[in-house]
């Protein structure tokens, strides 16, 4: 065996055998989940055993598990005594890939100018594609490397990163192969999503850069997923009024969907378009932001379901209205979180992302952790991998500083302190480098 967590006090698996549905959790399943815990007994504390594929060989308390593995080579022993261990987190929302910071819009829009102005003036993502077309791909490589290990330091083992600060097929190819060599020489998983249609170029029109997407950019990229030399799981649009609309959205969705890849796009964020309804209708399997849903968004989306990914940092600093979350959760579709991580909302973690999402957003601590795990995966399609500690799937897993794992969102801005170790397939991170 590759590694055993011996005497923890509480173990946190999210989901179990016992849950009729194992691959999310929506509605009375996410709104009353008791997050499957097991806690320390008569001082018997909790083991978890890491197999050499670093996979989840068992998870029980620690006098059956000596019984069980007393004459098996185990290669490392972690004392978990008084701590508490909980899944890996799931961030499924990012923007990873990118050159030049924005720190100068943030003293603008604190002084009161919106994210559409910023956009309409030739800033916000205009300017990082400027940046990121100049970079080279070692450079984009060595920013996003930097990036990845620190959200791994958060706490995420599993990301999804999103292409989309190209615009055209040369440079969003650029993008997806940075995310490409990432997802081979780094110890995080990614999902990767194409996202071609992230804002309209300069020098064209919202019909000419979809014209572009569909007949250029798509075509190519799924020329280099059949060569093998990419693995795109998403795609992606900005749909928004002034970007995308509802039609050219759902034309370059259905193109995506035709290629093969997930649906996984920005809707209804600053105007309420139906962009929920339309994403809804061609089976989404996720939709993200949602500030501005409708009701009838949110019974589309209720029926596959897709899921929701909702970003409370974007929301945050923009001064959006909140998403409807508690009308998500009592009408059943699934919520999850991002970090929605991108020039625009620095934010490479997970545990305050849950802090946000309770305070600002009325979900209860169990629900965030379901959203930042179990549901999260699912919107990424890796739920028989990742989002909860159950046989077989991967052996991903933080052990806290604490011993209840609500410190995790509790102990807000100071994550590295209460994450005692990070592992990931059995091996603990070295988080001392980047
Ligand atoms: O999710 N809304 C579009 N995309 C990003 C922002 C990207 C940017 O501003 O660079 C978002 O918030
Ligand atoms: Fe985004």
């Amino acid at each position: 065996m590759r590694l055993w967590v011996k005497h923890a006090r509480q173990v946190v698996r999210v989901v179990s055998d016992a849950d009729p549905c194992r691959e999310y959790l929506a509605g009375p399943a996410q709104k009353n989940c008791n997050l499957a815990i097991l806690e320390e007994k008569d001082g018997i504390g909790l083991s978890i055993i890491i197999d050499r594929d670093g996979l989840i060989a068992d998870i029980g308390y620690d006098d059956v598990m000596e019984l069980k593995y007393e004459n098996q080579t185990i290669e490392e022993i972690i004392d978990a005594t008084g701590r508490s261990v909980l899944p890996g987190l799931v961030d499924a929302h990012t923007h990873p890939v990118w050159a030049g910071d924005r720190v100068h819009e943030f003293s603008m829009k604190l002084a009161g100018a919106t994210y559409m102005d910023i956009y309409e003036a030739g800033g916000g993502i205009h300017f990082t594609v400027n940046h990121t077309r100049n970079a080279s791909e070692e450079e984009l490589y060595g920013l996003l490397k930097e990036r990845l290990m620190r959200m791994l330091a958060n706490g995420t083992v599993l990301v999804e990163g999103k292409s989309g600060y190209g615009l055209d097929a040369e440079n969003e190819i650029k993008m997806l192969r940075v995310l490409e060599r990432a997802k081979r020489e780094l110890p995080i998983d990614i999902s990767s999503t194409f996202c071609g249609a992230h804002a309209v170029p300069k020098n064209q029109t919202a019909e000419e850069a979809t014209q572009n997407v569909l007949t250029e950019q798509l075509p190519k990229v799924m020329l280099m997923q059949e060569n093998g030399e990419l693995h795109v799981d998403n795609i992606d649009v900005f749909c928004e009024k002034g970007v995308f609309d509802v039609e050219q959205s759902r034309r370059i969705l259905e193109a995506g969907r035709q290629a093969g890849l997930r649906l996984n796009f920005h809707a209804d964020e600053l105007t309420p378009i139906n962009g929920t309804e339309m994403g809804a209708s061609l089976g989404a399997e996720a939709m993200s932001h949602l500030e501005e849903i409708s009701p009838e968004g949110i019974a589309a989306m209720a029926v596959k379901p897709s899921i929701a990914v909702i970003l409370p940092t974007t929301a945050y600093l923009l001064r959006l209205k909140p998403p409807p979350v508690r009308q998500m959760i009592t009408q059943g579709v699934p919520v999850a979180l991002g970090s929605d991580f991108n020039p625009n909302a620095y934010c490479l973690s997970m545990p305050l992302v849950m802090n946000l999402a309770c305070v600002l957003f009325g979900m209860t601590l169990p629900e965030a952790l379901v959203a930042a795990t179990i549901n999260a995966a699912a919107a990424l399609g890796k739920h028989k991998t990742h989002g909860s500690l159950e046989i077989g799937k991967y052996g991903d897993l933080l052990i806290l500083n604490a011993p209840r794992w609500e410190h995790l969102v509790y102990q807000m801005g100071d994550n590295q302190q209460v994450i005692g170790q990070v592992i990931k397939l059995g091996r603990i991170i070295d988080r001392t480098v980047n």
